[in-house]
């Protein structure tokens, strides 16, 4: 079975990605980084750790990340912006969100481990004689610092499937994916790393939506995780409503899902390409996705999925929470 560690700012749909790979049953969860992105990191470790418990695999460790980015000093003024405009005094098109914590889940009592992550990384790949893959959806921090603190780490992993960054769609900026905009030092380190890296951007999880009637589906499966999951679609459908609305109404990007989802069945990415990708670090590009339009440039470092097949991720989705009641039994 494939190996894989996440690294992840749980967060709705990485609260999904986290669901797909262990009821799969295909994937082994070596650990799971939170990282500060969406939710500072005690949120996502926390978020995370809930997620576990209500699937019963409490077993799997749990690791608080970075919390901060590695370079960029304003970031943590910007937070505070934002989870200032969520109260209620703002209008509502600030006010509703695609991340909130999972306080409405059972606690769980494992805790996250006393290291960090950037400690366990270390550990786990020098001692580890598989390679494995990491499936980066948050801000790359932790993975950034990895690789500058010990560069030879690149021959220990064998993929980096990192959901960030967009060619012609943004959503954090006029120039910039989220979880790019957040650490693009971080971003632009692992993409240059000499890895084997996979981008999943914006314009392929913009391609497989998600919409109210499927998540409907999802949850007459009928058992906690199932609803759980057809609440955190609903809730991101609300938010795309009012602060990004997609061409098909009533409907989510999931994007941190179809980035797992690639691992399960990798004809659920189109239009794959190698290409040579680089990240804009200051001013309109801070954090933006830069594609060398060059078609006789030969350094590529990375693969870059232009599109989706939606009727395929979302049999897979639906399938995989269809069997999820036998799974956890
Ligand atoms: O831009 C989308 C990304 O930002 C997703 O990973 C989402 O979870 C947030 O981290
Ligand atoms: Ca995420």
């Amino acid at each position: 079975m494939k190996k894989i560690i996440m690294d992840v700012d749980t967060g709705s749909d990485d609260a999904l990605a986290i669901m797909l790979a262990i009821l799969s049953k295909k994937l082994e969860v070596e650990a799971i980084c939170s990282v500060e992105g969406s939710r500072p990191a005690e949120n996502a470790a926390d978020n995370t750790l809930r997620v576990l418990h209500l699937l019963n695999r409490e077993d799997i460790p749990v690791y608080k990340g970075c919390t901060a980015p590695m370079v960029k000093s304003i970031y943590k003024d910007r937070l505070n912006i934002w989870e200032e405009r969520y109260r209620p005094e703002y209008p509502i098109r600030e006010r509703v969100r695609f991340h909130i914590d999972f306080d409405y889940l059972e606690p769980s009592e494992a805790g996250y481990q006393n290291i960090t992550a950037l400690e366990f990384y270390l550990d786990y790949l020098r001692r580890s004689e598989e390679k494995v893959t990491i499936v980066a959806t948050g801000p790359l921090t932790n993975i950034g610092m990895l690789l500058r603190a010990e560069p030879r780490v690149v021959d220990r992993i064998e993929e980096i499937v990192v959901m960030g960054g967009g060619y012609d769609i943004s959503n954090v900026s006029s120039s910039a994916e989220a979880n790019f905009w957040r650490d693009p030092e971080a971003a632009s380190i692992v993409i240059n790393s000499g890895c084997n890296v996979l981008l999943v951007p914006l314009d392929a999880t913009h391609k497989a939506y998600i919409t109210a009637a499927e998540a409907d589906v999802i949850e007459k499966t009928g058992n906690d995780i199932a609803a759980f999951a057809a609440k955190l679609i609903r809730q991101r459908i609300l938010a795309h409503n009012i602060s990004q609305p997609l061409e098909e109404p009533e409907s989510a990007a999931i994007h941190d899902a179809l980035a797992l989802c690639y691992l399960l069945d990798p004809e659920v990415l189109r239009d794959v390409r190698e290409v040579h990708c680089e990240i804009g670090l200051r001013d309109f590009s801070d954090g933006q996705t830069i594609i060398d339009p060059r078609y006789y440039d030969e350094q590529h470092n990375c693969r870059f999925a232009f599109s989706a097949d939606r009727k395929r991720f979302i049999d897979l989705v639906t399938e995989t929470f269809r069997k999820s009641a036998e799974v956890i039994s």
